[in-house]
């Protein structure tokens, strides 16, 4: 038994070095090795996009799990990356119309492979996002890298956690139960009091002018909010947020701050 795992991985092993050595891996990843020095890493950094991304050169130190409160930034990212494929998955049954949007969800729950594990994973990593991103903020805030070089990622930082919010709350529209319901219409109750444009923004959100109207077209457009608007502006959003974490570099516990590597 023993040897037959051990062929195996030796097998696997094989195999992943031919990939790395093959010309599909090189022309898109731009190397073929693992870098020996720093002038290696440093050559890979300019080459690979993969690697682009990434800043060249980080502190241990900044990864510790202790000062990134388990790495609360990373969870964020990867929860986003799997809301969007249980999401795409789910969007495949699911139907945005007020009679059929809770019969389609149960359908999903009950009738479609995967289809529970899916739903649930969608609603609880969607509650989970919300709070692993308030943690992160709340990291930056404790370690006070909000300020100078990174206060521009501060802001966006606050801008995307606002998203964040938004897209659980417009998910708990979706299936059109009481919940649903009642969540669109106080929306349109707040949105009603924001200064100045708060009828526009309301009708924007509810595509009615009464609240006591609000129906088919509001779901439509909190159903084109979920899947389009939001997940559109939080991969802009996110993008720049990373180009500048590269630009600014990981921060250093403000005690080592400045102490070298
Ligand atoms: C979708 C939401 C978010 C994602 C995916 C995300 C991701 C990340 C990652 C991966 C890092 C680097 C590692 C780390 O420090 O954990 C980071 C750093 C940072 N984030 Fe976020 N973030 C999000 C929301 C926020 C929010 C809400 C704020 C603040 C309002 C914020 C402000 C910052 C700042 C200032 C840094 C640099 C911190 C440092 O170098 O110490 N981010 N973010």
């Amino acid at each position: 038994m023993d040897r037959l795992f051990y062929g195996l991985i030796d097998k696997l092993v094989l195999a992943m070095q031919d990939l790395r050595r093959s010309q599909l891996w090189i022309s898109v990843f731009r190397h073929s090795q693992l870098p020996q020095t720093q002038a290696d890493y440093l050559a890979m950094n300019r080459r690979s996009f993969f690697i682009h991304i990434l800043p060249a050169q980080i502190h241990r130190r900044s990864l510790r799990s202790s000062y990134s409160w388990l790495w609360m930034g990373a969870i964020s990212w990867w929860l986003f990356v799997l809301l969007t494929i249980s999401g795409i998955f789910l969007m495949v049954y699911y139907v945005p119309s007020v009679e059929r949007a809770y019969g389609s969800i149960v359908q999903i729950i009950n009738q479609v492979a995967l289809g529970r594990f899916m739903r649930n994973f969608h609603k609880w990593a969607g509650e989970l996002m919300v709070i692993t991103v308030f943690l992160h903020m709340l990291r930056v805030f404790y370690t006070g890298t909000y300020q100078k070089p990174r206060e521009f990622n501060w802001i966006l930082g606050v801008f995307l956690f606002l998203i964040t919010i938004f897209f659980a709350f417009s998910g708990y529209i979706l299936p059109w139960d009481q919940l649903g319901y009642f969540a669109t219409t106080i929306a349109g109750n707040i949105a009603r009091g924001i200064p100045f444009i708060g009828p526009q923004v309301q009708y924007a959100l509810l595509g009615v002018h009464e609240v006591k109207n609000v129906g088919q077209v509001a779901l439509s457009h909190w159903y084109v909010i979920h899947v389009f608007l939001l997940p559109s502006l939080i991969v802009l959003l996110i993008s720049v947020h990373f180009w500048r974490i590269r630009k600014d570099e990981f921060s250093l516990p403000p005690e080592e701050e400045g102490q070298g590597s």
